[in-house]
């Protein structure tokens, strides 16, 4: 049967929640989000506003800056940022902005042996964020070092990962996260080392990766000659009346790692209880982290948008110590990674597929099924935050 071809191309009155009420039916009846939603700059710069500069995001493993003055720089919502680890070898965030006249004052990572020196007029900060040095200039009545220093951003660590937080009245991470740190608790990732930080490219708007995640569905298709030769018994999905937090979660039950394919070796299982032995723990922790908390290991993709359009995935790897120094470690873990990395690139293909399609501005609504239920509950947490969740 043939349905009607609905105008799909981005309303003037885009955040108009009317637009929106089909993706509100209940879940039977459901719409997708409208395609815009994946494609629109607006759309977007809503989203940077409403979801990335309010809710906590994940920069990866803190081991990206070991040492006192050890820096990395990003982006982060279009954001230039800062990271560095101060004498007291806490990781801060600053804006890479300088206060005296703006100008990026670090680019790409390494280590600074005192103080971070804006290369346009030699400003020196050090590592806390306040002014220390101003070539040429004295303080005087009129300025004070002391009212100068850099901007800082919000930046707490969980599980050995760095998070950080634009909104400066934002819970702390940790009420944040809710239950969420007692039921990992026994992986003791704080614990672990982070072996590997892989980085992944996807022409696709972030959401697409993102919703993929808890799509059960797609993966005897996406993954058939991959995660699907591994027997799935069941999934447990998330329930807001169980898991407490600013997360979304799935439980996915099989025996053994999927960590590479059948018969190949294995890394050593967790010493975990042996009711957490039976599959893998995935939840997506609002607004950009994946983890799966496996029965061998502990894995973080982190998503930064890139526009509508485009977005990056980086993914860390963690074990216990001792796994790391098993004799044959790099041989196992290199076999992981290229599995990983097989397996990726199925989902960013899946995801990129999607934004092809979301480029048409004549469609029909999609719809969801109930393998695929999350998916809504995840576009449902989108909405609201985007549109608000009052009803028009
Ligand atoms: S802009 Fe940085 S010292 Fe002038
Ligand atoms: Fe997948």
């Amino acid at each position: 049967m043939n349905h009607i071809m609905r105008d799909m191309a981005e309303p003037a009155d885009l955040f108009d929640p009317r637009h929106y009420t089909g993706v509100r039916r209940p879940f039977y009846s459901a719409e997708t989000l409208p395609p815009w939603c994946y494609t629109s700059e607006k759309w977007y710069a809503r989203e940077k506003e409403t979801i990335f500069k309010k809710f906590w995001n994940c920069l990866g493993h803190e081991s990206r800056v070991p040492d006192v003055g050890s820096y990395i720089t990003l982006s982060f919502a279009d954001v230039p940022l800062i990271i560095v680890r101060g004498k007291d070898k806490v990781v801060r965030a600053f804006i890479n902005s300088c206060s005296h006249r703006g100008s990026a004052i670090l680019e790409g990572e390494g280590t600074c042996a005192h103080t971070m020196k804006c290369p346009y007029h030699a400003w020196a900060f050090d590592f806390e964020g306040a002014l220390v040095g101003t070539p040429l200039i004295i303080e005087e009545e009129h300025f004070q070092k002391a009212e100068h220093g850099l901007v800082q951003i919000r930046l707490e660590i969980w599980c050995g990962l760095m998070w950080i937080n634009f909104d400066a009245s934002a819970q702390a991470l940790t009420d944040y996260l809710g239950d969420l740190t007692q039921r990992v608790a026994p992986w003791k990732t704080e614990e672990m080392v982070c072996v590997a930080r892989r980085e992944f490219p996807v022409k696709a708007n972030w959401k697409f990766y993102a919703e993929n995640w808890s799509d059960g569905y797609h993966v005897p298709f996406v993954h058939q000659t991959t995660l699907n030769k591994k027997r799935v018994s069941k999934r447990d999905f998330h329930d807001p009346s169980v898991h407490v937090g600013n997360y979304l979660m799935h439980y996915t039950y099989f025996s053994g790692s999927r960590g590479t394919p059948e018969g190949q070796k294995k890394l050593p299982e967790l010493d975990l209880p042996e009711e957490l032995k039976i599959g893998t723990f995935f939840p997506y922790v609002h607004s950009n982290a994946m983890i799966g908390f496996a029965i061998d290991m502990v894995s973080c993709t982190e998503i930064i948008p890139e526009g509508p359009g485009a977005c990056r995935l980086f993914t860390s790897t963690m074990v216990p110590k001792s796994t790391a120094a098993l004799p044959d470690f790099q041989e196992t873990l290199d076999l992981y990674l290229k599995y990983s990395d097989i397996v990726r690139d199925e989902d960013v293909i899946a995801a990129e597929r999607q934004q092809l399609g979301a480029l048409s501005a004549y469609n029909r609504a999609g719809c969801f099924t109930p393998q695929d239920k999350l998916v809504h509950d995840y576009d449902l947490w989108i909405l609201d935050r985007v549109i608000g969740n009052a009803s028009p």
